[in-house]
């Protein structure tokens, strides 16, 4: 497929610009997240369009199709490779609304709501499996390597969570250890699979890892700061969730760090006691108080700008641009 880069290279592009884009191979991405949910169960291809076509950003896609091009791979292995990662992506999805007990998901109640845990746990399974299966047929014993590696770190991510609820002195290490592993390891994959593709040194591969890494770690941070501050029907999904999870993330850390010891003891035994209601309302006007949003925000922002140094060993390119524009997004993003 040609592309069609319609911008100088000089000139920023925007996410709406990145989407357009690559408006025509995630097109053809998308034929191949429905396939994947093919199979004679019904519940396989009811429950994997349901998710898919309440919206979603299919940003895992973008970053491989943009990684590829940057990697300069010009065969079509890509789009299917897009698509499985995608399908790894809703898998978790939807065993992380089942372990979240998340009643809604991109402005619509969750599989697990509509069709209960156990059916819902096991299309999970299918779909994570199904998808390493068709990564198998690609042939490519370091795309699977990459794959699998990334499949299991975001169940350890997952689990390594869910040992810190509720955890007063969960440290950033391990809130970085846990972010890096659920949500970091799937973009990091992506870009590093595009430079596998694409043939790059190993010096370039590592660099578009590190590169998903780091944005990956930083769109959590930003999804951990929406969870206080969004448009509930913008985001889709439930606000102050992580808070009534007993889920202490970036905002909730620096606040532990930096209010007073009165306040630090209250929140401790809000966190051991009383994560709803009160306790909440409580927690919030402390987060504001300390103005920790803002300050996780500025964290997160630091951490943008060493992932988009990564890309410093590439020429310029619009695909680069690109990169640039969706490593931005991920932090500005309102959704
Ligand atoms: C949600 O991911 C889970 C996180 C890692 C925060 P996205 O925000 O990419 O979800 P969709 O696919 O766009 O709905
Ligand atoms: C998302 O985690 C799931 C994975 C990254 C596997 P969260 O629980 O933090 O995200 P949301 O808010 O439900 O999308
Ligand atoms: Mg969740
Ligand atoms: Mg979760």
């Amino acid at each position: 497929m040609t592309s069609k880069y319609p911008l100088p290279y000089h000139q920023k592009m925007n996410l709406q610009d990145v989407f357009d884009l690559y408006d025509d191979k995630l097109r053809l991405v998308e034929k191949k997240i429905m396939e994947l949910f093919r199979n004679k169960a019904p519940v396989i291809p009811l429950i994997g369009s349901y998710i898919t076509s309440s919206g979603g950003k299919r940003l895992r896609p973008l970053f491989h199709l943009i990684c590829a091009d940057l990697a300069g791979y010009k065969g079509d292995a890509h789009i299917e490779i897009a698509g499985i990662i995608e399908s790894i992506h809703t898998a978790s999805l939807l065993h992380d609304d089942i372990v979240d007990m998340a009643e809604m998901r991109r402005g619509k109640p969750t599989a697990n709501s509509v069709w209960g845990n156990q059916v819902v746990v096991l299309v999970g399974d299918f779909l994570y499996s199904n998808a390493l299966k068709a990564a198998v047929a690609q042939k490519n014993q370091r795309i699977m390597e990459v794959l699998s590696e990334a499949t299991t770190r975001m169940t350890e991510g997952e689990l390594l969570q869910l040992n810190k609820i509720g955890d007063p002195d969960i440290t950033e290490n391990d809130y970085i250890e846990i972010i890096s592993a659920k949500t970091g390891a799937l973009i990091s994959a992506a870009c590093r699979i595009a430079a596998i593709l694409g043939g790059l040194s190993r010096d370039e591969e590592v660099a578009l890892a590190a590169f998903g890494m780091k944005t990956g770690i930083v769109f959590q941070m930003a999804d951990d700061v929406l969870d206080y501050m969004a448009e509930e029907g913008e985001l889709g999904k439930k606000l102050c969730k992580d808070l009534e999870e007993g889920k202490i993330t970036l905002p909730l850390l620096y606040l532990l760090r930096v209010a007073g010891a009165d306040e630090i003891a209250e929140i401790k035994k809000i966190i051991g006691e009383n994560f709803t209601g009160e306790g909440i309302e409580r927690v919030l006007e402390l987060l504001k108080k300390y103005r920790s949003i803002e300050e996780s925000l500025k964290k997160a922002g630091l951490l943008v700008e060493e992932a988009k140094s990564e890309l410093k060993i590439f020429d310029d390119s619009p695909a680069k641009e690109a990169l640039l524009a969706i490593a931005d997004y991920s932090l500005a993003r309102e959704k």
